[in-house]
This record gives structure tokens, sequence and C-alpha cells, in this order.
């Protein structure tokens, strides 16, 4: 097995045994009852440990076909999947460091996560909005965020009605991290000007550069003023999967909400995104509506707990099982495999960086933290603008033939190229590859530019 990958022989061997069981599935069915009757239905929670070794497959196939599918409903919303999403959630807030209560769902990624955040913050600090609508508020509620932090977070404030303007963009220091004192000074700011600040979302692994905001100190900030602290942690907060590398994100434990998208850094497919919250009553806040035509859960009779409706904690309603997915591979893989994952993208960045620190062509222009990659071309004299078009046009030289990717970007405002050790296959082939590339390129592009500076 490579990383995540299975041997050829023993991928087909799965592949067949689920054809079989699908094909036993859709011939049973006629005379197959809709549910278990209610006596033998649970709602229990699941209680495994997070499993540090992965499983043998073929045992987690049976278990899941013989254990979730043939005791849910069999209908596509299989109502037993609920019970995996939890038990997901459970195993990812652990990770975080929580020992208090937490709760939380899947979402489509980290947009959808983002925004459900947002919503969380303001049903926490305006619980009247969520029936008044911000109007009711009744003066302006203001939000803080890094320059370099994503634009879902500006979708969701104009989505919520707070309005884009209400999130202030905070200047970023020389490790592209929000800057707390910055951010301390625009709070005393917006609260003499009558404005109340509600939120501050940090991140841990910016897209451009995956910068980590200091969240100890953005944390002390949010207690002083009161203030929810949301960390989209869409790619970097994978790392409390790692013992050995959790300490990137410290601080992560001492956030009100974190968003997380396994199909990141935990090499999912699209799509799976979390929220979680360590705050769980107000998801039902929130999201919470009583409708009369939903199915009764709660009035049924089964034996243990009732589970909550996945439509009263979240934005969506008819959903995907997007947890089955982490579910099922760490079942397999074990959270081991990300250790190894996470260290081994880790060295490969650190390799790639020291390459960049040793041409002579090219140079960091961001700290390296993830497994991201800042870099510019050195042109001594050139002004801002000639290094974005070299750098561009040695981008598409290396990716013109559509052997690799890589992309340029604007960090701080400046141009960079921007290469993110992603796939759980990349090995330093293919970045000692991608240096000769950009080395050939960069030759070719300087010597076209040389008479130009
Ligand atoms: C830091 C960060 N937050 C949020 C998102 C949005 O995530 P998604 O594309 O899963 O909706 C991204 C996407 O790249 C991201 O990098």
């Amino acid at each position: 097995m490579t990383g995540f990958d299975f041997d050829s022989e023993t991928r087909r061997r799965l592949g067949y045994k689920l054809i079989d069981r699908i094909d036993e599935y859709f011939s049973s069915l006629p005379d197959q009852p809709v549910q278990l009757p209610s006596e033998l239905r649970t709602f229990a929670d699941l209680t495994n440990r997070l499993p540090e070794l992965g499983e043998n497959a073929e045992k987690v196939l049976d278990d899941v076909c013989s254990e979730v599918v043939m005791k849910g409903f069999h209908v596509p919303s299989a109502n037993y999947f609920a019970k995996i999403e939890k038990e997901t959630v459970r195993w990812i807030g652990e990770r975080v460091g929580w020992n208090k209560p937490f709760d939380g769902t899947f979402t489509s990624g980290g947009n959808e996560a983002n925004f459900s955040a947002l919503a969380l913050a303001l049903a926490a600090h305006f619980p009247q909005a969520i029936e008044e609508g911000v109007a009711g508020i009744g003066a302006r509620p203001v939000l803080y965020t890094s320059a370099e932090a994503h634009h879902s977070i500006d979708k969701s404030a104009g989505l919520l009605g707070l309005g884009r303007k209400a999130l202030r963009r905070i200047p970023v220091n020389a490790n592209i991290q929000l800057d707390p004192s910055h951010l301390e000074a625009q709070i005393g700011q917006d609260k003499s000007a009558g404005l109340v600040p509600f939120c501050v979302v940090a991140t841990a692994g910016t897209t451009n550069s995956g910068a980590v905001d200091d969240l100890v100190a953005l944390a002390a900030i949010c207690k002083r003023h009161q203030l929810w602290l949301h960390l989209d942690g869409a790619y970097g907060a994978a790392a409390i999967f790692s013992d050995q590398h959790r300490d990137l994100v410290r601080g992560i434990d001492l956030a009100d909400s974190i968003t997380i998208d396994p199909h990141k850094w935990l090499a999912m497919p699209f799509a799976a995104g979390v929220i979680l919250t360590s705050h769980p009553e107000t998801l039902q806040q929130a999201f919470g509506v009583s409708t009369p035509y939903m199915p009764r859960v709660a009035t049924q009779k089964t034996s243990g707990p009732t589970p909550l409706d996945n439509f009263q904690v979240s934005t969506q309603w008819s959903r995907r099982t997007n947890s089955l997915k982490l579910w099922l591979t760490l079942r397999v893989h074990g959270r081991q495999a990300y250790e190894e994952l996470i260290d081994r993208q880790l060295k490969l960045a650190a390799y790639f960086a020291n390459c960049v620190r040793s041409s002579q062509h090219f140079e960091l222009a961001a700290p390296q933290v993830l497994p991201i990659v800042n870099f510019r071309v050195k042109l001594p004299g050139a002004s801002d603008e000639q290094i974005r078009v070299v750098n561009q046009a040695i981008v598409q030289e290396v990716t013109h033939d559509g052997r690799r990717w890589i992309s340029t970007t604007l960090v701080n405002g400046k141009s960079v190229i921007r290469v993110m050790v992603i796939s759980y296959l990349t090995g330093h082939r293919h970045l000692e590859d991608l240096m000769i590339a950009l080395t050939e390129a960069v030759k070719r592009q300087v010597s076209a530019t040389a008479g130009r500076i």
C-alpha cells in the first residue's frame, strides 16, 4: 500500500466484493423490511475509540454492510449514517483537545463551515437576531479577520445580512499572521464609534501561504473583549491528527468554533467540511426549527437515546453522508496514517523551501509553516510589476504541458509563486523535477527580460 492507496490486486478484490454486496442488497430488497422493528432500532452512540492503526479493509466493508446498511432505513437517506457522523465529529473534537461538551456537523466544505460559524457567533451574541434579523440588534455588529483570510468570510458576512463592510480586514505581520496589536486598536476604535464587535476569525493555514495566526494571542484578545473566536482551519487544523506536529495549531482548543476540511490536508475526495463548536447549544439556536412534516424521531419507541436530526444543527436539510469517507479512512488506515502523511508532507515542503533558499534564481517570499512554499524570482532592481510578469511566465512555462500544477498569487499585495504539497503521492522526485523545470524556465525568462529592467 502507498499512502492511502491499495495495491491493484486489493483494489480489485475490494471492488468486486463491493459489487457482490450491492448485488446481494438489491436482490434481497423485494423481501426486505424497510427497517428493523422498533424494539430493535437503536440510536445509541457508537463508542469506538479513534483507531490508532488501520484494520483489514474487507472486514470494515463487511461491518459497514451488516451493521450500518442492513440495520438502516433501506432508502438512500439511510438514517443510521447519523451515528457515523456523530462518532467522526467526536473523534475530531477529541483531537482538538476539548474535554468539555462540544458538537458539530459535516458540511459541503470550508465555505459552508465558515458561514455556519458566523451564524453561531451571531446566535451566541445576539440571540434575538435569529428571529428579528440583524436590524433588530440596534447597533452595527462588526467582526475581524486578517488581510490574508479566505474570502468565504466576506461572502458569509454578506449572506448573513451583516454586510461585507462589517468585516474588518486586519493587516498581517512579517509571518503573514493577523497582527494582534492592530486588531486590538481596531476593536477599540470600533467600540468608540458605537459599533458592536462580536467575532474574530483566525486562520490556521492561509490559502496563499499556509500561515497560522497566533491563536493564543487572539484568544486572549477575544477573552478580554468577550468576542467569539472562530478558527478557519479548513486546511491547517488537520495538524491535530499529528501528535508530533499538533503544536503548529497551538491554542486551537481555545476557539469557540473551528472549520476543518477533510478534503484538504486529510486527503479526502471532495466534498467534506466540518464545523465544530465548544458551545453545542448554539447549533440548535442558529439552525433549529420545528416542522410538522419531518419524522419525529424523538417520539418513536427506540432503545437508547434518540439522536438530534441533522437539519436542526446544520444549514443543510437533505444532505450527503460526507462523514462516511473520513470515518472509513480512519477505520481502514488509522490515525497513524495521518501522523505519517502530515510529517512526510511537512518534510517535503521543508526540503523544497531549502532548494529555493539555495537557488541563485529564487527567494522565499514567506516563511514555510505548512506544506505550502511561497517564493519569487530574484530580479535585483526590478519593480513589483516586472517580478509579477516574470513569475507568471515561469509558472506558465512549467505548467503548459499539463504534467504538473503550481500557481501564482498575491501575498501581502506582492506576487509569489505557490507550490503546495497536497497529494499523498507526491515524493522527492516530483519536487526535484519541479525545481529543474523551474530553474530552466527562470533562466530563459530572465534572459528574455534582461535589458528591460
Ligand atoms: C483557508 C480556507 N478557508 C475556507 C476555504 C473554503 O473551503 P471550501 O472550498 O471547502 O468551501 C478555503 C478553500 O480553499 C480555504 O483555503
